[in-house]
This record gives C-alpha cells, sequence and structure tokens, in this order.
C-alpha cells in the first residue's frame, strides 16, 4: 500500500483533477467573468510536465482517480496523447468537457483509454443557452453529448441550477433519465470570482427534491464513500440523477480530491485562497514531493476556510472568496 495523502482532518485523498488550458470556447456566466484574462503558451505545463506530476500522485502517493478539465480541455491540441499518457499510469482517466467539438476526439479519446465523460449542459433551450453560455452552440452541444452516449462513454450532464434562470428544467433533466443511460447531477450555484453569486441565487437541494418529488417518486441510491454527489433513481427509469449540494449541505468531511491548475499551482480546495506552485519547482529541477505534501496537510476542514454559505454571511463569503474564476480552477 502506498502511503496516502492525508491531511490534519485525517482524509486521505485518491482522486486528482489536472487542468490543461485555462481558455474555453463557451463564456458560461456562472463561470466566466467577461475580462478573463488567459496565461500565454509558455506558462502552460506541456503534455511531459502534465504527465510527470501525474506520475508522481499516481506512484508515489496512490492516486487512483484522475479527471483532466479546463477550461476546455478539448481546446489543447494533444489532448487525446496526454489522456493516452495518463491512462498509461494505470488510473482511471476522465473529463470534463463542454461538448463543443467533442466530435472530433470522441474516437480518439476512447482509444486513448477514457471512457467517462462530465458535460456541462444548462438547459434544452437554444436562446437560453446563448444567455448563459455567451454563446449559440446548443445544437452541436447536444447532439455531440448524443453521439459520445452511442460510442460507449459513460456520461454524467452537470446541470448548475440557478433560482430564475433554469430551474424549470429540473424535471426535464430528471425525464431525461426514463429513457437515457446518463447520470444527471444538479449543482447548487457556487460562488466565485466575478460569477454574479448570491445566496438568493441558489436553488437548494432541499428545493429540488421537493420540486422533483412532487411529480415522480424516487428512490435513493448508495453513494460511492467519497462521492461529493447524492444519487437517486427513478424506479423503472434507465438513468439516474444526484444532487451536489456544496452550499447547503456541504461534503468536504468526506473530500478525497485535490487540483492542479493549467499552470501547475496546487490547490487542495475549489474555495483554496491559498495555491502552491509545482511547475516552477519541477522546471528547476526541484523535488516537488514536500511541496505536495505541505499542501495537503494545510487543507482546511470545510470549504477551504470559508464562512458557510448561509444569508447573514454572504458578504463575508464574497469578500474571503479567492481570486480565481472557476474556468482557470477547473471543475
Ligand atoms: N457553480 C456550480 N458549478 C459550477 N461549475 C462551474 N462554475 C460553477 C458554479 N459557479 C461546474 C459546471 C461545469 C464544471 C466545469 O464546473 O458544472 O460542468
Ligand atoms: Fe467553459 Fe465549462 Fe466554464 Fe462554461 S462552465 S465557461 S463550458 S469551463
Amino acid at each position: 500500500m502506498k502511503p496516502p495523502l492525508a491531511d490534519l482532518h485525517g482524509r486521505t485523498h485518491r482522486s486528482l483533477r489536472i487542468s490543461i488550458v485555462d481558455k474555453c470556447d463557451l463564456r458560461c456566466t456562472y463561470c466566466m467573468p467577461e475580462d478573463q484574462h488567459f496565461l500565454k503558451r509558455e506558462e502552460l505545463m506541456t503534455r511531459e510536465e502534465v504527465v510527470a506530476i501525474a506520475r508522481l500522485f499516481v506512484e508515489r502517493y496512490g492516486i487512483e482517480k484522475i479527471r483532466l478539465t479546463g477550461g476546455e480541455p478539448l481546446l489543447r491540441p494533444d489532448v487525446v496523447d496526454i489522456v493516452r499518457d495518463v491512462c498509461a499510469l494505470g488510473v482511471s482517466v476522465g473529463l470534463t468537457t463542454n461538448a463543443i467539438s467533442l466530435h472530433k476526439h470522441v474516437d480518439g479519446l476512447r482509444e486513448a483509454g477514457s471512457r467517462s465523460l462530465n458535460v456541462s449542459l444548462d438547459t434544452f433551450d437554444a436562446e437560453r443557452f446563448k444567455r448563459i453560455a455567451r454563446r449559440d452552440s446548443y445544437a452541436q452541444v447536444w447532439s455531440n453529448i448524443r453521439l459520445a452516449h452511442e460510442r460507449g462513454m459513460r456520461i454524467k450532464l452537470n446541470m448548475v441550477v440557478m433560482r430564475g434562470v433554469n430551474d424549470d428544467e429540473i424535471l426535464r433533466f430528471v425525464e431525461l433519465t426514463r429513457d437515457h443511460d446518463m447520470h444527471v447531477r444538479f449543482i447548487e450555484f457556487m460562488p466565485f470570482a466575478g460569477n454574479h453569486w448570491g445566496r438568493d441565487r441558489v436553488y437548494t437541494y432541499a428545493e429540488m427534491l421537493g420540486h422533483i418529488g412532487s411529480v415522480h417518486s424516487f428512490e435513493k441510491l448508495n453513494d460511492a464513500p467519497n462521492s461529493t454527489a447524492k444519487a437517486y433513481r427513478v424506479p423503472g427509469w434507465q438513468g439516474t440523477f444526484a444532487v451536489i449540494s456544496t452550499v447547503t449541505e456541504p461534503f468536504c468531511g468526506s473530500c478525497d480530491r485535490l487540483r492542479i491548475t493549467a499552470e501547475g499551482k496546487m490547490r487542495n480546495c475549489l474555495f483554496a485562497r491559498e495555491e502552491t506552485d509545482l511547475l516552477s519547482a519541477l522546471r528547476r529541477g526541484e523535488d516537488i514531493a514536500p511541496l505536495i505534501e505541505a499542501n495537503v496537510l494545510a487543507k482546511h476542514a470545510m470549504l477551504g476556510g470559508l464562512p458557510q454559505f448561509r444569508p447573514e454571511k454572504q458578504e463575508e463569503v464574497l469578500h474571503d472568496l479567492s481570486a480565481r474564476p472557476m474556468v482557470s480552477i477547473g471543475g
């Protein structure tokens, strides 16, 4: 057994998200500020650097799952090569994508060894998609999701539920699981730099279940020990749905996730305000293992040390947020 990466709160870490590019070809309002600046090419990790860092996490620390994220990971010309190299480390490799260019890559990704995709989809309405994502790509995205599904990829659809924006489509997403073996995940709207978050815009976990339950009866499914999502199914339906309740019922106690940004900075939490620059140390030829261990040890018990997301704490939360928007943290 490899020594796990443990923190001071008794959690061990088995899952790593690596952002491989900070750009995106959508500009979702909840994720990317209008004035977002992007990294220069030489600031991004190269394919070799991504793989070297991934290898250390796998071989030295027993990381079992790696998810490649962005921005939009499919914007990287070498994405399929990176997937192949990381799969060769013997871990399961998934991607988080907006699916815009998935038709060009789905076969390559499968051949490289990836079988699972998390796809962002917040609406089935083309006009609304354009408002949320600031690009007119609904038809392309939905057709690519179906294509990837037909080609045998496991699909998780991520819907960020925002009050007054798309909460009227929750049932539509649940009903997709009647005939589609897809896993829909309703995500509470989370605060990140520049995303106009407000506690009143969060459509809560309790509201979601109440709303769904008023129309369909559903059963609870077992969740994997470190799952962030609470999973359900309408009995007899092919797919399942789940809620990620970060805001109203955080699950930090069982979090086993770590993150690396596209410029090689390590974050121990989505809401972290401190980062550890692994890439600069790697480029100087230094041993980055002590940096990784120190970063994990410093992980806060909850929410990166932010106050809880209660309405009366809203000002504090917004004041204490890290300077990073979600697009550059990596989903
Ligand atoms: N709140 C909740 N989820 C978010 N994501 C991005 N921004 C937010 C936010 N503010 C998730 C989306 C997307 C992934 C990249 O990150 O589900 O699928
Ligand atoms: Fe791009 Fe995904 Fe962020 Fe939308 S949510 S801007 S698709 S990274």
